[in-house]
């Protein structure tokens, strides 16, 4: 259940607040141990790339979808897809 345990209160302050500047952030996103995720420097690497252009383009967007559908898996919980409308896209 790593979403529950990314958000659980006992760890985190304000754990369902999205805050990408959370100091003391040792989140289970990427799993741990062993099977930690091969691809996290690479998605991290892509992230800081793709996120700030994203918002420096973007003026407005909304989720078409309030909840998203969400995949089946109690596990790996998350959207299935996440659709959005996207408004004053620039170059
Ligand atoms: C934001 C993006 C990503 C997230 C949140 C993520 C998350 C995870 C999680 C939670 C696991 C553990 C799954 C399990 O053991 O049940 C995992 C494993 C893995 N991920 Fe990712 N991942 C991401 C991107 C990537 C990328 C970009 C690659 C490859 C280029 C990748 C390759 C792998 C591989 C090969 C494993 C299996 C590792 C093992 O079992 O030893 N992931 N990932």
């Amino acid at each position: 259940m790593l979403a529950a345990a990314n958000r659980d209160p006992k760890r985190f302050e304000n754990p369902d607040r999205f805050d990408p500047d959370r100091k003391d952030n040792e989140h289970l996103g990427f799993y741990t141990g062993i099977h930690y995720c091969f691809g996290a420097p690479l998605a991290r690497i892509e992230l800081h790339a793709a996120v700030p252009e994203l918002f420096r383009r973007v003026t407005f967007s909304r989720l078409l979808e309030d909840p998203p559908p969400y995949r089946a898996n109690a596990v790996l919980r998350g959207p299935r897809h996440l659709p959005v409308a996207i408004e004053g896209l620039t170059a």
